[in-house]
């Protein structure tokens, strides 16, 4: 069912009767500006950000003089690209089909520039859209570029804005930024390639590498949970916890992007990037101030403590996976290597985990064990740290397992935190059993968390960076996962597929575990 984002974005401000929400001001409204899509006939920009700019409009983010761009190879004219943008408004928008009279308010701000990546003439064409755009719509000379494109050109695209006089160096007035999609780089050498071609042309203060993860309420309430409280920092060490688990699971397969994925695999696309920024933000140190560069300084830090790799290492610590056909929710579905424009002797890894640590005082031997696959039974991340055993057993009756306790902060698809602790089964005789605290966002809040891309278009509109990846974060990331990669690209999996869909994964994952004397939360 549709829902209406008016209403909700209206009791979001307080006026309804959720007395955790009451005198709250939710609405940021950003910057006029003209906001380019680059790569604007892509399954990105019609599925996640053209609803998102919808909605950001909806909600009275977006101002009423900005300006919307799409530039893409396919010819087509702005009326043909309003349609087409409607389409995907009316399929994908969590607020529903388009609706008037907002529509047409909307599409009058769409413009379309068709262009090669080869040629300035588009980038020039595009430079006249714009100043046109400033002259009419007030869009004030701000730029926001946003590359929706294959990663292969986003260095071209930044070049060519350059030759084309709409770099940041070329304006006379208002700002410029960009937005970068993932994955920034392919490995180490070529992300460090990519950063020297984006910074010919912008400062580091202009670039919005975007890491969707980061947009996920829960995820925000990471920091919030742990510096907003005096409870958990003074257990948040090696000296409660035994580990940390993260998870980032999905039932979903490469859906149509078997081409990128053989070229990438679960640790590229999920480890390196999303699953790296969540061990920053639960493993740093508290920051002095909310100020982006603050916590991404302490995000910085935390990743360049991460215990190298060496390569026996990799052998003992780390472990992959490739899907064979399966089950999911009932339904038989295909094996990674039937997937289209899969190798049919793929060995590009669907599954992906990994035993890292942190070499500081906080966390000095405790293992945080990363995992993220597809096709697995559960759509599911999480972040547990699972804390150490009571050192001295007083109570319970024999036969009575007492747990450890374990704080799960819960991404997807339930957001929360979840607190398992022991209590005294009520009753003459002293046992004991694990029970379970659990909050959510959305009944606590009474608010459905809006998609990340929506936060996070709206946070570069306003040019706060702090849910963006900084560059020294990016390449601490690669450096860690560059020894796995390496190792995994020299020997070849035959035991390739290795789980089925729809399971917990692949059995040489669960081994590393109970190597270890410990087992992986279930999915
Ligand atoms: C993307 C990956 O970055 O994240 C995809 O490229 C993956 O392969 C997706 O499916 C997962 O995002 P989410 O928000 O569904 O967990």
């Amino acid at each position: 069912m549709a829902i209406d984002l008016k209403t909700r974005l209206a009791s979001s401000n307080g006026t309804d009767a959720n007395p955790l929400r009451a005198g709250l001001d939710s609405n940021r409204v950003a910057d006029p500006c003209n906001i380019v899509f680059f790569g604007a006939s892509g399954d990105l920009t019609k599925r996640m950000l053209m609803p998102a700019m919808y909605n950001l409009r909806l909600g009275d983010v977006l101002p009423t003089n900005c300006g919307i761009v799409g530039f893409s190879r396919s010819d087509k004219s702005h009326y043909d690209f309003r349609e087409e943008m409607k389409e995907a408004i009316d399929a994908f928008s969590r607020s529903g089909e388009a609706r008037e009279p907002m529509w047409t308010d909307f599409a009058n701000r769409l413009h379309y520039i068709p262009g090669s990546f080869d040629d300035v003439e588009g980038f020039k064409a595009l430079k006249a859209q714009l100043d046109e755009n400033d002259e009419k719509l007030g869009t004030a000379g701000n730029r926001l570029y946003y590359l929706a494109t294959p990663p292969s050109v986003f260095g071209k695209v930044v070049a060519q804005l350059a030759a084309a006089g709409l770099g940041p160096r070329d304006q006379t007035k208002g700002w410029t930024r960009i937005i970068i999609e993932k994955p920034f780089g392919y490995d180490l050498d070529s992300a460090r390639a990519l950063q020297a071609e984006v910074t010919k042309v912008f400062d580091e203060k202009q670039v919005y590498r975007i890491d969707h993860y980061l947009g996920k309420e829960p995820v925000q309430d990471i920091v919030a949970l742990r510096f907003a409280n005096v409870m958990f920092e003074p257990i948040w060490n090696r000296r409660y916890v035994d580990c940390v688990q993260i998870t980032a699971a999905e039932t979903v397969g490469v859906e149509g992007r078997g081409g990128y994925y053989e070229g990438a695999g679960a640790l590229r696309d999920m480890i390196q990037n999303h699953v790296m920024n969540l061990l920053a933000l639960v493993a740093m140190e508290p920051p002095i101030s909310p100020d982006a560069d603050r916590i991404r300084d302490e995000k910085f830090k935390v990743l360049s403590a991460m215990r190298p790799l060496g390569r026996d290492d990799v052998t003992r610590m780390t472990a992959r996976g490739q899907y064979g056909p399966g089950l999911i929710e009932g339904k038989a579905v295909p094996g990674y290597r039937e997937e289209p424009s899969v190798d049919v002797n793929s060995t590009t890894e669907t599954y992906a985990c990994a035993k890292f640590f942190i070499d500081n005082w906080r966390w000095a031997d405790v293992p945080f064990y990363l995992r993220s696959g597809k096709r697995l039974a559960r759509k599911h991340s999480e972040i547990a740290v699972k804390f150490r055993s009571i050192p001295h057993r007083i109570f319970g009756e024999a036969g009575d397992a007492i747990e450890t306790n374990t704080l799960v902060m819960k991404i997807q698809p339930e957001e929360g935190v979840a607190i398992r602790f022991n209590a005294k089964v009520p009753g003459p005789k002293m046992h004991i059993r694990g029970v379970t605290m659990d909050f959510n966002y959305g009944t606590g809040f009474g608010v459905v968390s809006p998609p990340a891309y929506e936060r996070l278009i709206g946070d570069a509109m306003r040019g706060d960076a702090t849910l963006f990846t900084r560059w020294d974060a990016v390449e601490q990331a690669w450096i860690a996962v560059t020894p796995i990669m390496e190792r995994w690209s020299e020997s070849r999996m035959l035991d390739f597929p290795n789980y089925l869909a729809g399971s917990q994964g692949p059995q040489n994952a669960d081994a590393l575990l109970v190597a270890d004397g410990r087992e992986w939360r279930r999915i």
